[in-house]
Order: C-alpha cells, then structure tokens, then sequence
C-alpha cells in the first residue's frame, strides 16, 4: 500500500517551516495544543524541574520565545542561576512534538518587560500581585491576597518578568501512519544546520 506524506515531510526546511507554523499559531490560538508547553530548568540542586507556562510570542526569523513569569517564581531564580532551558510542545492532531533547547535571558526593567506588560490582559496581570509570592507556605489553604479588582492589575508589575529564550536546538518528531520521522536543527550565528536521524 502506498502512503502520500503530508507536504511538510518533503524536506528538513519544510519540516521545520510546518513545526515553526504551530508554534506561530498556538501564541494567538488559546486551544492550540502548542500554547501551553512545558519548561524544564535545572534546579538549584541540579535536579531537573519542569512546569507549564503560556507561550506568549515566537519570532521565527530570530529563533526566539517568550513566555512571562513572577520574579518570586522558583523558575525565575532557576534561570537567574543557570540560564539553560528546555520547551517540549506536542500537538496531538498534527502528531507533531517540538523538543527545543536554548537559555534564557530574564527582562525585569527594560522594554522588553514593559511592552509584554502593557500587552498582557488585566486578568493575567492581577496573578502578579499575589501575596505573599508563588511557592511560599501558607498555614491555612486560602492564607493568600490575590486582588480580583482589574484597577488593581498594575500592583503586579513589580512582580513580572517576561522570558526570552533564544532557540539553539530543535528536536522534530513526526508519529506518523506511514511510520515516524525525525529531524534535527541546530541554531548558531545565523546559520541552520539540518539533519535527518532516527526517530
Ligand atoms: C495552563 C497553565 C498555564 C500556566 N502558565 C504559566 C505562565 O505562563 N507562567 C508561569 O510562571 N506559570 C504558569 N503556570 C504555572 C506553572 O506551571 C507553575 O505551577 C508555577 O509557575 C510555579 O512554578 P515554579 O515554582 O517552578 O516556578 C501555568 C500553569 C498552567 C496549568
């Protein structure tokens, strides 16, 4: 029986063209699968530490993230300490994972910060002012101050930080009917280098 490959599949450009695609998609489109991938830092301990967050911009032209988060977060400190990083996004209709690796530079007090704040919608805002800050132990379950009123969105912005990470390594993965493919891309001084390996 013969099986027609989708389009992306018909080379490494195309392959990775389609994989920057989702994630172009997933930073507007809530639902995508692709909007919600998991960050895995090195903890203080050197034990590695992942989690969820929303990815909220990609540049495919520079190979570069962004997601937000509180300064107060063990992620941040993490990052702060050992700027390597690692993304894992899956779309499961597409059968496409997403395997990145790069670091991180962390934007408190610069343009960077501000225009992603002034971006932000007054409800992902208020999660900013939380008090006292995300990990702390608390006596009680409800022994914490999250203001609900939107007028009080801007006492966060102490607490933001928006997260760039620039893209080094892209780990592409295709589970496909007709068998799996996957593809290796690495990132340096504006060149890209591609391979095939076994999936
Ligand atoms: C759907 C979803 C989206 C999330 N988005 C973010 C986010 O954009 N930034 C963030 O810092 N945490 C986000 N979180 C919470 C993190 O997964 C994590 O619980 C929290 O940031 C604490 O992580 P840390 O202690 O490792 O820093 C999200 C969680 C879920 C379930």
């Amino acid at each position: 029986m013969t099986y027609d490959f989708p389009p992306f599949l018909a080379d490494l450009d195309a392959a990775r063209e389609h994989g920057f695609d989702l994630m172009t998609k997933a930073v507007r489109l809530r639902t995508a699968p692709m909007h919600t991938p998991v960050v895995s830092t090195i903890g203080s301990d050197g034990r590695p530490r992942a989690r969820v967050v929303v990815l909220r911009a990609f540049d495919r032209e520079q190979q570069q993230l962004r997601f937000h988060t509180d300064i107060r977060s063990d992620k941040f400190h993490e990052l702060d300490r050992d700027p390597r990083i690692a993304l894992s996004f899956y779309d499961a209709q597409e059968k496409i994972q997403l395997r990145i690796e790069g670091r991180a530079t962390l934007h408190q007090n610069d343009a960077v910060a501000d225009n992603a704040w002034s971006a932000s919608q007054p409800m992902s805002k208020l999660c900013y002012a939380v008090e006292p800050g995300p990990g702390r132990e608390i006596s009680a379950r409800d022994d914490f101050a999250l203001p609900r009123d939107r007028s009080e969105s801007e006492m966060g912005r102490a607490h933001f930080a928006a997260v760039i990470v620039t893209i080094e390594e892209v780990d592409w993965l295709w589970l496909g009917a007709a068998g799996n493919r996957r593809a290796a891309y690495r990132f340096a001084n504006g060149q890209i280098e591609a391979r095939w390996v076994v999936p």
